[in-house]
């Protein structure tokens, strides 16, 4: 279905095109003013600006057009349209608009049946099919525990996979791992360092190599920052760590069988975690998947006289003209030989371009990361290697603790994700237990709605915020059951869902939803945007804007609810249509909540 506001501006435009006028005038939004009108147009200014500003009538003042002329002439036309209960002209050439209650009526009635519930067709192209997506997010590095950076990631990345999924488009998620880098042969020399497991260093080494690991997910959280402190401390150890990157790319046996470890062992654990994040992906790629790509792409770019070297490394330059700090070249292959995060990057968009052809490529990954993007996306379009896709970083801010720096365990070290949603789990069911809430339940299904309460708490709090901010991670604020939190919300919708479930239990139906009080006509005006909500928190990838609207709606339900009889009223037609307001809020609050990741427990 198309959206009220596009089928109004069809409306006003055509009044503007009626008289003379390009209809792109006739955009409606809605009003910033809501005690005057619901909707209003400002294309009357903009008319008039054009037409002054038109070249031909660029002569003596005085001839000039004036905005609220051209306003009252679309307004005129506007009144004669039974859809409009009111019409008006407001300062130098606002129209202000509101609809009748009939024909909101009838909106909200097509919404109700409207199997996509309202939500756009953004992703479908001009033959209706759904255009493709590259989401890349997630991102954890192999033997190192994901921490709150990569939350952020994993959160905002599977809302957009929602999103966009919902809006029609065909996705693609990938994980992309950090399993091919500098990190790798820092462990693999410190095992040989340790002695640790000689077999996969042993040159004479012939027949397969032990089916189990030599190291745990716990060894490598060991061992792993112990390497990287000593190759910080000691240039010939680090030079080992360079040695053994490069004999790992080369494909040196021992070490690709040791490697393969690691991405197993860090799997198990990364596969946990996710699932109680409730994050899916369709790949999981990484770095070296496309190891077999990288000399292919080499020799091209060396060919075509792409890439150059310097100072003893392989590079593509990047620098524009226009900049105003300088881009250094985006390094493909350092003088020892190893290639890096750009190499893997760069060949990462041919293959994407070769298996999915997208429409756009998505890199969901902290902004730091900003000049690293621009540097891949320079040398892949200077390389043509992009396709069709538009290349996005789609970056986002730092989330910090109380002390306004990344946040840390109380004891000062890195949060893992894992006592994170451990944390916000036990104060949901601390909270929970002080309200009352499911005391009769069992231990499993109380367990159950901590769990979903917990995940709710971390995923509202950070899509809330504006995606490119900084914010402080407040526990204590962000669990409460009362304002704008997580939480809140798959409140508000389990009350919804018990109304619904008592009236079932009486015999009555919810019917078609319509308008019989300032309420429900505020709650149905919200109702009939959530098309255009999802709209613009596509166009921004921007979460928190879907975040607002579940929490307006949650607000405005309050209203209604707190204003009228539903259950207890006797008139059995008015009961009817507010159970059915009731089961449309209840469908768009949950298909609300589930772009955000947010589980409704059945009770609570
Ligand atoms: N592994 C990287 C990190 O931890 C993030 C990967 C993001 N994706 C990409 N295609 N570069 O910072």
């Amino acid at each position: 279905m198309t959206s009220l506001l596009a089928a109004l501006s069809r409306t006003v435009g055509s009044a503007f095109a009626a008289e003379g006028l390009s209809e792109t005038f006739g955009q409606v939004q809605v009003s910033d003013r809501p005690d005057l009108a619901q909707f209003q147009c400002n294309g009357a200014l903009a008319a008039a600006k054009y037409l002054n500003g038109r070249p031909a009538d660029g002569g003596p003042a005085g001839a000039k057009t004036n905005p609220r002329a051209i306003a009252e002439k679309v307004a005129a036309r506007l009144k004669a349209d039974p859809v409009f209960a009111q019409v008006d002209i407001a300062g130098p050439g606002f129209i202000n608009l509101s609809l009748s209650d009939a024909a909101l009526n009838g909106h909200v009635q097509a919404l109700a049946e409207d199997p996509r519930l309202g939500a756009p067709q953004t992703g479908l192209d001009a033959d209706g099919a759904g255009r493709i997506a590259v989401i890349d997010f997630g991102g954890p590095n192999i033997a190192k525990p994901m921490h709150v950076g990569h939350l952020r990631s994993s959160i905002i990345g599977d809302c957009l996979q929602r999103l966009y999924r919902a809006n029609g488009w065909r996705v693609v998620s990938d994980v992309h791992m950090g399993d091919w880098g500098l990190q790798m042969g820092q462990l693999i020399s410190q095992i040989e360092i340790e002695g640790i497991a000689p077999v996969y260093f042993d040159p004479g080494h012939e027949g397969p190599y032990p089916d189990e690991s030599p190291v745990s997910m716990d060894d490598l959280e060991v061992l792993y920052p112990r390497a990287s402190a000593a190759c910080k401390a000691d240039p010939e150890r680090l030079e080992a760590a360079r040695r053994a990157t490069v004999d790992l790319q080369a494909g040196r046996p021992g070490y690709r069988a040791l490697w393969k470890h690691f991405v197993r062992v860090t799997e198990v654990g990364l596969t946990r975690e996710f699932a109680s994040l409730g994050v899916k992906f369709d790949l999981w790629n990484g770095e070296s998947s496309v190891d077999a790509a990288i000399p292919p792409m080499l020799d091209d770019l060396k060919k075509r006289g792409l890439a150059e070297m310097s100072e003893g490394a392989l590079v593509v330059p990047v620098a524009e003209e226009s900049d105003k700090r300088p881009l250094p070249p985006l390094i493909l292959v350092k003088s020892e030989g190893g290639v890096l995060y750009g190499t893997t990057d760069l060949a990462t968009i041919i293959e994407r371009v070769r298996e999915f052809d997208p429409q756009q490529i998505l890199y969901v990954v902290d902004h730091r990361q900003h000049g690293h993007f621009e540097q891949v996306f320079r040398a892949a379009i200077k390389a043509g290697y992009q396709g069709r896709a538009e290349l996005e970083h789609v970056g986002y801010g730092t989330m910090n603790g109380a002390d306004g720096k990344p946040f840390k365990t109380r004891a000062g070290g890195v949060m893992k994700l894992h006592d994170l949603i451990g944390m916000a789990t036990g104060e949901a069911a601390r909270r929970l237990a002080e309200q009352g809430i499911g005391a009769d339940y069992s231990d499993a299904e109380r367990a159950e709605i901590a769990r979903k309460v917990g995940i709710a708490t971390i995923k509202f709090a950070d899509l809330s915020h504006q995606r490119t901010t900084d914010y402080i991670f407040d526990l204590e604020r962000f669990s409460t059951f009362e304002g704008k939190t997580g939480p809140y919300l798959q409140y508000a919708a389990v009350r919804i869902q018990s109304i619904l479930r008592k009236a079932a239990d009486l015999g009555a139906k919810p019917g078609t939803p319509a308008i019989h009080s300032p309420e429900e006509r505020r709650l149905i005006l919200q109702l009939l945007g959530v098309g255009d909500v999802m709209t613009a928190a596509e166009a921004g990838r921007a979460p928190h804007i879907l975040c607002e609207y579940a929490f307006e709606l949650a607000q405005n339900f309050s209203r209604f609810y707190g204003a009228h009889h539903i259950l207890s009223e006797p008139d059995e037609g008015l009961r009817a249509a507010r159970l059915g307001l009731c089961a449309l809020v209840l469908a768009v609050m949950t298909r609300t909540l589930d772009l955000l990741g947010i589980e409704v427990p059945e009770r609570m």
